[in-house]
């Protein structure tokens, strides 16, 4: 279950632009601190006046020591928050829902693959496992986005490549890119995969997490070795309203991070 802790005020204490509409926040808190986040997990945070909304951790110490976010202004709250500048403040609960089960992949490939914005919550498993090389065995990070504006962690993206293996594609090229187009299931061609020792961890779009996941078993890895994240309506967070419910998944409960064997039949039900 998760950790219910009411809304804390934390301080803004850097922004940095990601692309034209996506920018990541970094928090402090003002006073009392709400408990470690894990990678893959959420907080609710509450633009004062607005509204609350579930983002997921894009990293868990910035460059000034606090607990970052990545928000892509698609609605009010949103927008609010992405127009956050340091010094404002929101109010912030969490941590919220299942992490990325990174004790399985101990011993194992890792093998990330994140779709436009959801290379945010799977940031600090890249970190995880830059920090702890002997832990685990190969890492590849395959990222897709719409064009290339819409990269976010560009520079962080590069400074992966030693030692990972890393592969970015978009779906429309602009002016100057030379890298590959198409959607991210292709880089998956450009590995060479150990299906029986990976474990891979999935976000961006569901219609594009379906499409890897499927990929993935086509070629040998066992469902429960793929890992995803689902995003559903939020209210509670706390497995009370039921807004975020998948069959008999309460997402902001039993996920966000969930095996790809727990919901491959009820991804296939439309959200109503
Ligand atoms: C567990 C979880 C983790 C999340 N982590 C992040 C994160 O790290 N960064 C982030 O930017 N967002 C994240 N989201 C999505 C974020 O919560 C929504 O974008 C936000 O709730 C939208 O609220 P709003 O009031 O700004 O827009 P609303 O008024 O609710 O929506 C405005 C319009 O945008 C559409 N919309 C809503 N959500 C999305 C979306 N995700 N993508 C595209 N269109 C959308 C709506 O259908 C509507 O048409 C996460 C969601 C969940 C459930
Ligand atoms: S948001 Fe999950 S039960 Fe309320």
């Amino acid at each position: 279950m998760s950790t219910v802790v009411p809304p804390l005020p934390y301080r803004v204490a850097g922004t940095r632009a990601e692309t034209a509409d996506t920018r990541s926040i970094e928090l402090a808190p003002v006073g009392r601190e709400l408990p470690s986040f894990a990678p893959g997990q959420f907080a609710m945070i509450y633009a004062f006046g607005v509204g609350e909304v579930p983002i997921s951790a894009s990293a868990l110490r910035g460059r000034h020591g606090g607990l970052v976010h990545t928000v892509r202004a698609v609605g009010a709250v949103s927008t609010a928050l992405y127009r956050m500048r340091p010094g404002d403040t929101v109010g912030l609960s969490g941590p919220y829902g299942t992490g990325w089960d990174l004790d399985a992949a101990v011993g194992h490939d890792v093998l990330v693959i994140a779709g436009g914005i959801g290379l945010a919550p799977l940031r600090p498993v890249v970190q995880a496992v830059l920090d702890r090389p002997a832990a685990y065995g190969r890492l590849a990070v395959l990222v897709g986005a719409r064009t290339p504006a819409d990269l976010v962690y560009r520079d962080e993206i590069e400074s992966w490549r030693d030692p990972a293996r890393v592969e970015v594609t978009v779906d429309r090229p602009g002016p100057g890119w030379h890298g590959a187009v198409g959607v991210v299931t292709t880089l998956l061609d450009r590995l060479d995969l150990r299906p029986e020792r990976t474990c891979a961890f999935v976000c961006g779009p569901e219609v594009m997490m379906r499409h890897t996941a499927r990929a993935l078993l086509a070629r040998g890895l066992a469902s429960q070795r793929v890992q995803v994240s689902l995003e559903r309506n939020m209210h509670c967070a706390t497995g009370h309203c039921g807004h975020c419910q998948l069959g008999p998944l309460l997402l902001c409960r039993d996920g966000p991070v969930v095996g790809y064997d727990r919901v491959a039949q009820l991804l296939l039900v439309r959200e109503l």
